[in-house]
């Protein structure tokens, strides 16, 4: 099966972004089809990026970005959770992608983003050439959630019928994506 990684992209107290992967991952498990890795960057605490050299040379230097190289080396595909912030995404998301380089190279990535009125679509298309340099191919469907706290039940997210057929279609999608890639890698 391949190994999908959600990624949950805000690592501040109280952040939505956990309930909201936390969907995403019973989504998955659900699913069947996928073995997930749950990777909340607030556990995983990445410094801002310290290394000495371009991540394309695979020179780590610090047990983190060694023990991250691997983690995404080890995933197949991708779900980014992350929130808009100030009409862009926001630092957690891009600094774990910049770490790293070949790592991501020619694997599916599927977007989850929210905000307010936008739904974090400027986030989304702020993010789409960060992801294009690093070769991750985007899915087509992608999901977006405007106010997601008034969908929070005792704290557990709960979507709506539209976002769950978005959600079903995007891991569709990845795992398409999957199949096609896997050869190039
Ligand atoms: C610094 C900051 C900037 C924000 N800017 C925007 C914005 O430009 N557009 C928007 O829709 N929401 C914006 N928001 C609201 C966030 O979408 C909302 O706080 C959301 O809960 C953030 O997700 P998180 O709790 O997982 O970090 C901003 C929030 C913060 C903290």
């Amino acid at each position: 099966m391949p190994k999908l990684m959600i990624i949950v992209g805000s690592v501040h107290e109280g952040r939505i972004a956990l309930p909201i992967a936390q969907w995403v991952r019973r989504a998955a498990e659900a699913d069947g089809r996928f073995d997930v890795d749950f990777a909340d960057l607030a556990e995983i605490d990445l410094p801002l990026m310290d290394e000495p050299n371009h991540p394309r040379l695979r020179q780590y230097t610090k047990a983190h970005t060694k023990a991250w190289s691997k983690r995404v080396d080890d995933a197949d595909a991708f779900v980014l959770c992350f929130p808009e912030y100030n009409y862009s995404y926001g630092p957690a998301i891009k600094n774990a992608l910049d770490y790293l380089n070949a790592e991501w190279n020619r694997k599916p990535v599927g977007f989850v983003n929210w905000g307010g009125n936008s739904a974090g679509t400027r986030a989304q298309v702020a993010l789409r050439p960060v992801v294009g340099a690093l070769g991750l191919v985007i899915t087509k469907g992608n999901v977006e959630i405007n106010f997601p706290q008034q969908q929070l039940v005792d704290g557990r997210f709960e979507p709506n019928e539209q976002q769950a057929a978005v959600l079903q279609a995007q891991l569709d999608e990845m795992l398409a994506l999957d199949q096609a890639l896997r050869p190039l890698r």
